[in-house]
């Protein structure tokens, strides 16, 4: 199979870019895989909203860069935040043309939420399923272009570079190409090969390496992985962002239910287990610090009182206005025997967004020819050491549309290659216990959550480097006899993910954003990208 524009991924990232290169070349072909059902994104659960400045009377461009610049902790290329929330509001113009609606108050003007670290209201969202809300407009547009074809339950394996024709490719070879992908096609269980002329990675982000995620099930951190074992480059990884409020459920491991940020931008308070409201103690900013503060101001919290959860206090919403907002959240709480009104919400931190990931330019190109990245796997610069709540799905936009300029103006100089071996299958057999699997990924997400988690220390690193050297070389040993199955394909590349964020952490010898090393307190003065 051949296509000229690849598209990895069916979240926001790589259906706008899909809409944007459909349009432009009504002639050529683009081909959007995702591994699960077309909507089952981090796209799909995104609550808060899209952060852009479109209230000119109270807000600016200027406020929007600094909030951002503050949050990413010395981190961010300044160019970069210029740019995205500059040209935020054309690409937030053109998903509301592609059917989107965000909420309006009886004037019609757009109502605006507030989160963490913003210091204006300026989020746009559809209720507390802003997410949803997108993926279906994208998706319905999608349907609506001719030669765009979505081919579902197909998981891309691997990029195909010279490696896979021969050649000895290590982190210092120049010019390291992407001809296409390899994908285990869950439907024919057949192992095909694609090939491309652009290739985008949108495959989004890795919260399931952790226990405890608000992550659904398929971010699982592939496309880092790909790239990084395509001798691509990869960065910053160690800056993994911790939700502070998902909703506690005691025994529940996996995708844990958010209780959105925004719940506590129209008043909300958290209190720890004597009721006390303790932000106050950690920040002037309270309950609307950047994420990075709040999530360790509960842990610590959380530590010191021995709870498995702090409270969060929705009754000064009022429950009308909280009914209106966040209808789902209201009506989950229900269902759990929590009224809003009169109880409070527990609530703990969960692993949420990779600020890291595979690195990229301006233009979202990566470090290997004719492959983009664009959404929660790249690493931009946007972002820094801490991401602003609500810039994410802004993120994606912007870079979607910056990849698809880009790649216009490439695609015509670009052929593709008839040398491509297919996938070689010899040797492998049906995996005895697939148990094992079960097992490994387990362990994985036990050693993340217990020694790479919010607060971290050089022992705890160490012992985590270590159990995943041990996991690392079994399922290696797996990999290399099994017949292939998303399982073992996740597991393998959630086993690297793992290895980039402990590597990124034990070279960051400082505390900065979202990692807090014990042993290394303070900022260091010299202010580095850890590049891996
Ligand atoms: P995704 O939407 O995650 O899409 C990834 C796609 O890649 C999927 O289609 C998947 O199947 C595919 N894929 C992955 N691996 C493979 C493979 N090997 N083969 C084939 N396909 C593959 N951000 C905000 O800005 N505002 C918010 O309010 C907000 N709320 C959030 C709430 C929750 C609960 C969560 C989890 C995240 C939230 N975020 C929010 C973050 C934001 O939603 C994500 O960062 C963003 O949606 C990522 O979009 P994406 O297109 O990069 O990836
Ligand atoms: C939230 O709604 O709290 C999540 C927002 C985000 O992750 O940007």
């Amino acid at each position: 199979m051949q296509t000229d524009f690849l598209v990895i991924g069916s979240g926001i990232a790589g259906l706008s870019f899909a809409l944007k290169a459909a349009e432009r070349f009504p002639e050529k072909q683009v081909l959007i895989l995702t591994k699960a059902s077309a909507d089952e994104t981090n796209t799909k659960y995104a609550q808060g909203g899209i952060a852009v400045v479109n209230d000119p009377e109270n807000d600016s461009f200027e406020k929007h860069i600094e909030d951002t610049l503050i949050a990413g902790d010395g981190l961010c290329n300044p160019q970069v935040v210029e740019f995205v929330v500059k040209e935020g509001p054309e690409r937030v113009k053109e998903i509301i043309e592609w059917g989107a609606r965000f909420d309006k108050d009886e004037e019609g003007d757009y109502k605006r939420g507030r989160e963490g670290g913003h210091s204006e209201f300026r989020i746009l969202h559809h209720k507390d399923a802003t997410g949803m809300e997108i993926e279906r407009a994208l998706l319905q547009a999608v349907s609506r272009k001719k030669n765009i074809t979505i081919l579902k339950h197909c998981f891309v394996i691997d990029l195909i570079t010279q490696h896979h024709l021969g050649y000895l490719v290590t982190k210092s070879t120049p010019d390291i190409e992407c001809y296409g992908v390899y994908v285990l096609n869950l439907e024919s269980q057949k192992i095909e090969k694609i090939l491309s002329r652009i290739t985008l990675l949108a495959t989004g982000g890795s919260g399931q390496v952790y226990r405890t995620t608000t992550n659904p099930a398929i971010a699982t951190g592939d496309g880092i992985a790909m790239v990084y074992r395509a001798k691509g480059r990869v960065e910053n990884m160690e800056f993994i962002q911790f939700h502070p409020t998902a909703l506690y459920e005691p025994g529940v491991r996996g995708q844990a239910f958010l209780i959105t940020e925004a719940v506590r931008g129209e008043g909300a308070v958290l209190r720890n287990k004597s009721g006390e409201a303790f932000m106050a103690k950690y920040d002037e900013r309270r309950d609307l610090a950047p994420r990075d503060i709040v999530a360790r101001a509960i842990d610590n919290e959380m530590k010191k009182t021995g709870a498995e959860f702090v409270w969060l206090d929705c009754r000064p919403v009022g429950e009308e206005r909280f009914k209106d907002h966040f209808p789902n959240i209201y009506a989950r709480c229900r269902t759990l025997g929590i009224d809003v009104a009169k109880d409070m919400i527990p609530v703990s931190p969960a692993a949420h967004y990779c600020c890291g990931g595979v690195k990229t330019d301006e233009w979202g190109r990566t470090s290997i020819r004719h492959l983009y990245a664009c959404g929660e796997c790249a690493s931009t610069g946007l972002h820094g050491a801490n991401r602003l709540a609500s810039n994410s799905l802004l993120e994606a936009l912007v870079f979607a549309h910056r990849c698809f300029v880009h790649a216009s103006q490439t695609i015509e100089n670009i052929t593709f290659r008839t040398d491509i071996p297919d996938w070689n299958a010899e040797g492998t057999s049906e995996p005895k216990e697939m148990i094992l699997i079960t097992q490994s990924l387990k362990e994985l997400q036990q050693l993340m959550s217990d020694y790479v988690g919010i607060v971290r220390n050089n022992i705890r690193l160490q012992r985590a480097m270590r159990r995943l050297d041990l996991l690392w070389e079994e399922t290696e040993q797996l990999y290399e006899s099994a017949t292939l199955s998303p399982q073992l394909l996740e597991l393998r590349n959630m086993i690297t993910v793992g290895y980039l964020i402990v590597k990124g952490a034990i070279f960051r010898k400082e505390s900065r954003g979202l990692h807090y090393n014990t042993d290394y307190p303070y900022k260091s003065h010299i202010v580095q990208n850890i590049v891996l």
